[in-house]
């Protein structure tokens, strides 16, 4: 029975402390019932998925395998999808995908594995679906199916609209899922229209059925799918009902469950002051009014009667929160020297600060936070901006080849010799002749992303000049895990912490800005997050650390909720107008490039948004009204060591 807190889920959902350890539940799960069948002469057969979820999955299984015995030969497989029109070899193949991850490393018949092909031709798709659909039921059914979400909503490809009896079938992509598979094919363009996906009727046939979801990117859709009506429009919502489904998820994307977003309206709760805060903003919120006229009745029919007989009466509720609330607002994020600052979220004392602000790619730091830099800096801070990684391989050819271009003319115009090898200009030719020579999809070598990795630099250098931030305050640490590796398989390894914790060695920073808390783990903020966990519990011994706070800031397209933020910085309307300039030095990343093509709206129009509502919202709760904001939360090297 599902516990009270429980009651508006409709899919038993497991929010686990971290995807690792989802994973490693759930791979456990798969190995005893490999054992169990292969204790009694039998077969298992698994469905699986691909995408970057199931990726931690794989890992486990592959060091069950070489580190635990966990063998494959009784193990047959069938995959939920593939794109139409893709080679096996191809890299953005699921069949690729699956041979990397997973089969290459284990003792699986390679006759076992199944994985729709992408070749069919299209006259003979109709009958090659029901080939595979005869294929699985030969085997016996599929015994233990895992699955991914996508941001639709979809499981395997079955895309909205996709009814409860569909089954394996040609199918066309969404616009959103070719969208978020852009990265992972260098341009929406090389993006497939088209899938062969099990339907979501093979899939509900499966004994059972565990679907994983990382990180806040899927905390809506895990919430319509658990929460929701079932609904072709979401076919993820048409698990409910099966006798056997299970959600495995990151606290992250938990967070928009009635449980977690709404927790006083489904049981008993400890009214932490944080909490308190939470129900009194969203109260706000709610009833379309500032904190200091909320009253009794609002509370009360609004489910908080029980907040008002723990910590009442309303007025005294209203005054702590608004207090709290103006509390986050500062001018001066690096602290106010010879202030006052029991009030303030940043103390008074060092000053100036050593400041360290890590962007997970080299335009995270300005396009998120880019007025507090300019603050920072122009208040009198030291302060440095690191970027983990080279960010190249979201930098589309075009430009590359642009830069290319002009190099090989300015070596018409001048005499540029490279010491006795090749001249700049004739460099510049070799590469651009590479780029004939590969595929659009095709992995880049290791020159292009080196010049990749130069162009977003110097749109690094040129955005942070425009905040008056010197080139000598900006470095790149090129962390390995990226340059190795490319979407859906990055990594951290302790090369990548060992670059990060010399830098904070080196720097001793009394601030840490820091991104990527609540990202996909195995996305590139994601990662970067986790270098950064690592290298901080290196250093946990220097005394230094003692003295340094952490500043979360949200990653680009993102902000805080109201309820989450410690600190505040408002903007001037000026110093939006900088911010904004800055950020359309970010060529590279802008909207007519393939990565972004069908969202229509570039970084900057994002950037600017974002930072005016959040003004806007500290505005409708009764706070001062300013141009725009940035905002941050604050983590405890506790809270960040202990994760
Ligand atoms: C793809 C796959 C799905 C997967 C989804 C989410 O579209 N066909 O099976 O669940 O992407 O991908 P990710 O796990 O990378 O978020």
């Amino acid at each position: 029975m599902a516990r009270e807190e429980e009651q508006f889920e409709r899919i038993p959902t497991k929010i686990c402390p971290s995807s690792d350890e989802a994973a490693k539940t759930v791979a456990a799960e798969i190995a005893t019932l490999i054992r169990e069948r292969a204790e009694s002469g039998k077969n298992v057969v698994l469905g699986l998925a691909t995408g970057s979820t199931p990726v931690p999955v794989y890992r486990e299984l592959v060091r069950l395998h070489k580190e635990e015995g966990l063998s494959f030969r009784n193990v047959i497989t069938f995959n939920l999808d593939e794109y139409f029109g893709l080679n096996d070899d191809h890299p953005e193949s699921y069949h690729h995908f699956m041979w990397e991850r997973l089969f290459k490393h284990v003792d699986i018949p390679k006759d076992n594995v199944h994985v729709p092909s992408g070749t069919v031709d299209r006259s003979a798709v109709y009958e090659y679906c029901q080939s595979y659909e005869q294929a699985i039921e030969e085997a016996g059914g599929l015994d233990y199916q895992i699955l991914g979400i996508g941001r639709t909503g979809h499981i395997g490809f079955n895309e909205p609209g996709s009814t409860r009896d569909s089954l394996t079938r040609l199918v066309t992509l969404d616009a959103l899922t070719r969208l978020d598979a852009a990265r992972d094919f260098l341009g929406e363009a090389n993006v497939p229209l088209y899938a062969i996906t099990m339907g979501v009727g093979t899939i509900l046939k499966a004994r059972k059925l565990v679907l994983m979801a990382w990180g806040q990117s899927k905390a809506g859709v895990v919430r319509d799918a658990v929460e929701g009506v079932p609904d072709e429009n979401l076919p993820a919502s048409l698990l409910q009902g099966h006798p056997d489904v299970r959600f495995f998820i990151d606290p992250t994307a938990s967070e928009e469950l009635i449980r977690i977003r709404l927790p006083w309206l489904v049981g008993p709760v400890d009214w932490t002051p944080r909490l308190i805060r939470k129900a009194i903003l969203w109260l706000s919120d709610t009833v379309k009014k500032p904190i200091l006229k909320l009253q009794e009745s609002d509370y009360n029919e609004n489910g908080l009667g029980e907040l008002l007989i723990d910590s009442g009466p309303a007025y005294d509720l209203n005054i702590k929160v608004f207090n709290q609330t103006q509390h986050t607002i500062t001018g001066w994020p690096g602290g106010k020297p010879n202030a006052d600052d029991s009030n303030r979220p940043e103390r008074a004392k060092p000053f100036p600060k050593r400041v360290l602000v890590l962007g997970s790619e080299p335009h995270e730091d300005i396009l998120c936070m880019g007025g507090t830099v300019h603050r920072l800096a122009n208040q009198g801070s030291e302060v440095t901006l690191a970027y983990l990684t080279s960010g190249n391989l979201a930098v589309p050819d075009n430009l590359t080849k642009q830069t290319l271009a002009l190099m090989a003319e300015l070596e018409e115009e001048m005499d540029f010799k490279k010491g006795d090898g090749l001249s700049l200009g004739q460099f510049a030719e070799v590469i651009l002749k590479s780029f004939e020579d590969v595929g659009d999809s095709d992995q880049d070598s290791d020159a292009v992303r080196r010049i990749k990795s130069f162009v977003r630099r110097n749109e690094a250098r040129d955005a942070a000049k425009i905040l008056k931030i010197d080139r000598d305050q900006q470095t790149f640490l090129d962390l390995p895990f990226y340059e190795k590796g490319r979407y859906r398989n990055f990594f951290p390894a302790d090369e990548d912490v060992d670059t990060l914790s010399a830098l904070l060695e080196s720097v001793k920073p009394h601030q840490v800005y820091v991104s990527g808390g609540l990202a996909d783990p195995g996305s590139v903020s994601g990662v970067c997050y986790r270098v950064f966990q690592r290298a901080m519990k290196r250093v946990s011994g220097e005394g230094w650390v003692k003295d340094c706070r952490i500043w979360s800031y949200r990653g680009v397209g993102q902000e805080w909720p109201l309820n989450e933020i410690d600190m505040a910085v408002p903007l001037s309307p000026g110093e939006l107008a900088s911010k904004i300039e800055a950020s359309f030095q970010y060529r590279s990343q802008r909207s007519q490039f393939p990565f972004r093509a069908s969202s229509h709206r570039e970084i900057w129009q994002e950037t600017d948004d974002i930072n005016r509502s959040t003004a806007e919202a500290y505005d409708a709760v009764g706070m001062a009204e300013y141009e725009a904001i940035e905002a941050f939360k604050e983590i405890s090297i506790a809270a960040l060591q202990g994760a």
